[in-house]
Order: C-alpha cells, then sequence, then structure tokens
C-alpha cells in the first residue's frame, strides 16, 4: 500500500495530466494527445484509489468495472456522432446518479466513510458537503434523463410551457434549500428526503421549458452541474483528487456553455428561462414552413465545373455532412480540387452540427490538413475575396437573416458570411428548413445553385465529374 504522501503525489500527478488534457482538448491539433493524457491521469487516479486501505471488498468493484466497462466500450463504438450529444446527456445522468448514492449512503452509515462524529452521527461541515452533493447530484440526474430524452426524440422536442412555472420552481427551490439547511442545523432523516425529492422534480422542471435547439447548451451546463457534484462528494470522502477533477469538469463545463451562447448570440438566462426553438424533428421536416420561391439549382457536373474553373474556394460545412458521414468523399473531392491548383479552405462555424468541434472532429477523422480549417471569426472576412462558396449540409449558420431580420429567432447570432462570395453552391437534399426550423434567404439568392443530394452521393458525384 502507498503511504498517504505518495497517494498525494500520485494525485498530483493524475490532476496535472487532467490539465493538460483539457488544455489539449482545446484544439484539434492536440486533442488525441489531450484524451490521451486524460485517460492516463484518470488510470492513475483510478489504480491509486484501488490499493487505499478504505477499499476491502474488491469483488463489487471487479464487477462493476467490468460490467460498466463492457456496457461503456460497447456504446462508444456503436453510437454515430450525430448521436454524441444525447449519449453524454446519458453519462451525466450516471455521474449525478453517483453522486446521490454516495452521499445516501454516507447519510445511512458515516462511519463507513470515516466521517462519523463521537456519536455515530455526521459533523456539520459533513451535513452541508452532503447537502451539496445531494442536490445537486440529483438535479443533473433527472435533468440529463430528460435531455437525453428530448434529443433522442424519446420526448418531444418542444418546450413544456405554462402559466407560474418559474414561480413554481423559485418555491420548489427555496423548499429544497430550506430543507437543505434544516438538515444541515440538525442531522433528520425527513428533511434530507424532501430536499432530496425536491432536487430530483426540480432537475425535470428546469429542463422541460428548453427546446430541442438549445439542448446541447444544457448537456455542456449539465457537464458542468456533474462536476460540481462529483467536488461536492470529494469534499465528503475527503478524496482531493475527486475535489480536483470535479472542480475541472465543472469549471470547463460552465465556460463551454457561455461560448456555446455567445456563438448563438442568446444570454446563458435566455436559454434557461426556455421556450426557443421548437420540435427538431418537426422542423427538420417542416416543407410546409419554406416559402414558395423559385431556385436555381444544377447538377453535380453543373457544380464540379464552377469549382474546377475557381481560384478559391471556401468549403462550409454542417450538420448534413455528419448525417451523410460524408467526410471521406469530401476528403477525396477536395485532394482533387488540389491538384488542380484550386486554392481550397475550410470555414468552421463555432454551433456547426450539433456539439462543439462536431465539424472539426468529422474533418480530422478524414485527415483533412489543419492548416486549410478555419474558425469563423478567421475567415469570415476571406467571403467577399472568394470565388464560390461550397455550403454542404449547413443552413442556420448560413441564414442571412440572423444579420438582417430582426424578427428572425435567430437574430444577432454570428453566421458565416457566404452570400459575399462570388457564386454560392449549396448541397442538401431539400429546402426543408435546419436546427431553429427556418428557412434560409440564402437558397433563393441569384448567386445560389442548390444542389438537392444527399451530401456524400454529391460529394462522389462531384469528384467523379472532376
Ligand atoms: P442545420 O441548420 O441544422 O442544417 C442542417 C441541414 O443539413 C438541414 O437543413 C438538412 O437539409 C441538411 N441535411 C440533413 N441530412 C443531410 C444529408 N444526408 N445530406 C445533405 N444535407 C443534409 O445545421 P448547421 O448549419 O450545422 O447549424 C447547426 C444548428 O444546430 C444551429 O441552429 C445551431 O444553433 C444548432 N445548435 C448547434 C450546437 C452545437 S454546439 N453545434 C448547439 C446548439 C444548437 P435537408 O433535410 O434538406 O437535407
Amino acid at each position: 500500500m502507498l503511504s498517504v504522501n505518495m497517494v498525494a503525489m500520485a494525485y498530483l500527478l493524475a490532476s496535472v495530466l487532467i490539465i493538460f488534457a483539457l488544455k489539449g482538448l482545446a484544439s484539434p491539433e492536440t486533442a488525441r494527445r489531450g484524451n490521451a493524457l486524460g485517460m492516463l491521469g484518470m488510470g492513475i487516479a483510478a489504480l491509486v484509489t484501488l490499493q487505499m486501505d478504505a477499499v476491502q471488498n474488491y469483488v463489487w468493484i471487479v464487477i462493476a468495472i467490468t460490467v460498466g466497462g463492457l456496457l461503456g466500450g460497447t456504446v462508444a463504438r456503436k453510437v454515430p456522432m450525430t448521436h454524441m450529444p444525447q449519449t453524454v446527456a446519458f453519462m451525466h445522468s450516471l455521474v449525478g446518479l453517483a453522486a446521490v448514492l454516495i452521499a445516501v449512503s454516507a447519510f445511512i452509515d458515516p462511519g463507513a466513510y470515516g466521517i462519523a462524529n463521537a456519536e455515530g452521527g455526521l459533523y456539520m461541515a459533513s451535513r452541508i458537503e452532503l447537502f451539496l452533493g445531494t442536490f445537486i447530484g440529483a438535479i443533473t440526474f433527472t435533468a440529463s434523463l430528460i435531455a437525453f430524452g428530448k434529443l433522442q426524440g424519446i420526448l418531444s422536442g418542444k418546450p413544456l410551457v405554462f402559466g407560474g412555472q418559474h414561480l413554481l420552481n423559485l418555491a420548489l427551490g427555496i423548499v429544497m434549500v430550506g430543507a437543505g439547511i434544516i438538515f444541515c442545523m440538525n442531522e433528520a432523516t425527513l428533511p434530507f428526503m424532501v430536499m432530496l425529492g425536491v432536487a430530483l422534480v426540480l432537475g425535470v422542471l428546469l429542463i422541460v421549458p428548453i427546446g430541442g435547439a438549445d439542448m446541447p447548451v444544457i448537456v455542456s451546463m449539465l457537464n458542468s452541474y456533474s462536476g460540481w457534484a462529483a467536488a461536492g462528494i470529494g469534499f465528503t470522502l475527503g478524496n482531493n483528487m475527486l475535489i480536483v477533477a470535479g472542480a475541472l469538469v465543472g469549471s470547463s463545463g460552465a465556460i463551454l456553455s457561455y461560448i456555446m451562447c455567445k456563438a448563438m448570440n442568446r444570454s446563458l438566462m435566455n436559454v434557461l428561462l426556455g421556450g426557443f426553438g421548437g420540435d427538431t424533428v418537426a422542423a427538420s421536416g417542416a416543407a410546409g414552413q419554406v416559402a414558395d420561391r423559385p431556385v436555381k439549382s444544377g447538377a453535380a457536373e453543373d457544380a464540379a465545373f464552377l469549382i474546377s474553373n475557381a481560384r478559391s474556394v471556401v468549403i462550409v460545412p454542417g450538420y448534413g455532412l455528419a448525417v451523410a458521414r460524408a467526410q471521406h468523399a469530401l476528403k477525396e473531392m477536395v485532394d482533387e480540387l488540389l491538384e488542380r491548383g484550386v486554392q481550397v479552405k475550410f470555414a468552421i462555424h463555432p454551433v456547426a452540427g450539433r456539439m462543439p468541434g462536431h465539424m472539426n472532429v468529422l474533418l480530422a477523422e478524414a485527415d483533412v490538413p489543419y492548416d486549410i480549417v478555419f474558425e469563423m471569426d478567421e475567415i469570415n472576412s476571406e467571403f467577399a475575396d472568394t470565388d464560390v462558396a461550397l455550403v454542404i449540409g449547413a443552413n442556420d449558420v448560413t441564414n442571412p437573416s440572423a444579420k438582417t431580420d430582426p424578427s428572425s429567432p435567430i437574430y444577432g447570432m454570428p453566421i458565416l458570411e457566404v452570400s459575399k462570395a462570388e457564386h454560392v453552391i449549396v448541397i442538401k437534399r431539400s429546402l426543408s428548413p435546419g436546427y431553429a426550423g427556418l428557412d434560409n434567404d440564402l437558397f433563393y439568392m441569384d448567386k445560389t445553385m442548390m444542389l438537392f443530394s444527399d451530401a456524400k452521393q454529391a460529394c462522389e458525384s462531384i469528384k467523379q465529374a472532376l
């Protein structure tokens, strides 16, 4: 068994590795290395914890690791990239549930956790930690389950709004905190159970008014909550590693939510108060909402002609690229263009796709060189000098109404200004709206040619035509 100092050193090393992991994840070039460092850090933390004196029975641990590892490994292999947000939401629900279960068992048997006072009860400090870990964990658990249901299409993505909703939430919040304070003052079972029950209900009520379109922000916020829940439980267990890792997850999730809100031009409060964004399934098939206006459409050969004669092409990938799994076909098409001396660049909107970095991951998967991939702020000024903007499966992130129509729900959201390019080619299957459920004026512009096709098929046909 390692000495206390050795354990502290190992935890310190694991914490540093996890910090470097977060740093690595901030850029697509270093993300793989970041992931590897994170796994190493987590592995060290787990091994060091498992060899501690407090761990007396390995049977359950081996069973849990085997079952959990098999389930997790299978899900990770099978889940398509487009279903990653709901998978992450589901994982967060498990973190919340774990925090609640640990808190409840520590409440029932404080002695087993080494936090019992002389009378076998809990010290005030432990009660406060348990209170925090329990209610954050419980809200994370039920809120994540609802987010999972909405994203998976098991529950409607429509915001569920009713009169007095915010007042009800406020009242429940007050009851929850009140019961928690009573529990902290005098260790009693009833206030603990009331606090836990109300927190579980609050988790549901806080998420139901939030529309499908805002769910990815909520998932990232729940990520943050799950980190704080873990940190709270870390205090209860007296485990520094859990406190540090929990705080890192908590703060990085909060920063990510902020970045996403900024990219969509929304405030976090506006997202939390809900009501934005309809049913995603209905929205993406709602051809009825599309204006009956003429569009120019062309074939893959026309697109190939335009881009092969261009000096510069900027490709804007979106959610449709992920749905069609077109990244490899796209890479082959781009290679063909590069060979012909066409300058090709990629423009990535911060909320293109359905999760942060979605497009970067797809392009990295297809080995698109990082030096031709640009973030929105870096490339927006170049569209005016671009011969062809090639939009593949993207919609909302190119919608000019975000700049021109104050009545649009996405008004103010920064967009990729593709309409400034000399020609625009849009590859998608129909005129159906994207996630926000809005028609897109870009499709009806004189300079725009629609290529109605599945993104993968279109890339293959264009390559063929080239
Ligand atoms: P969207 O606006 O959702 O549009 C995607 C388009 O892809 C659809 O209009 C669809 O049109 C097309 N499509 C679907 N399957 C296709 C296929 N197989 N081949 C070709 N096209 C296909 O996507 P976007 O421009 O990437 O914008 C992302 C949206 O998600 C934004 O509204 C954003 O706010 C929201 N959102 C994103 C995030 C993050 S973090 N990424 C977070 C929250 C919200 P057809 O059906 O006609 O083909």
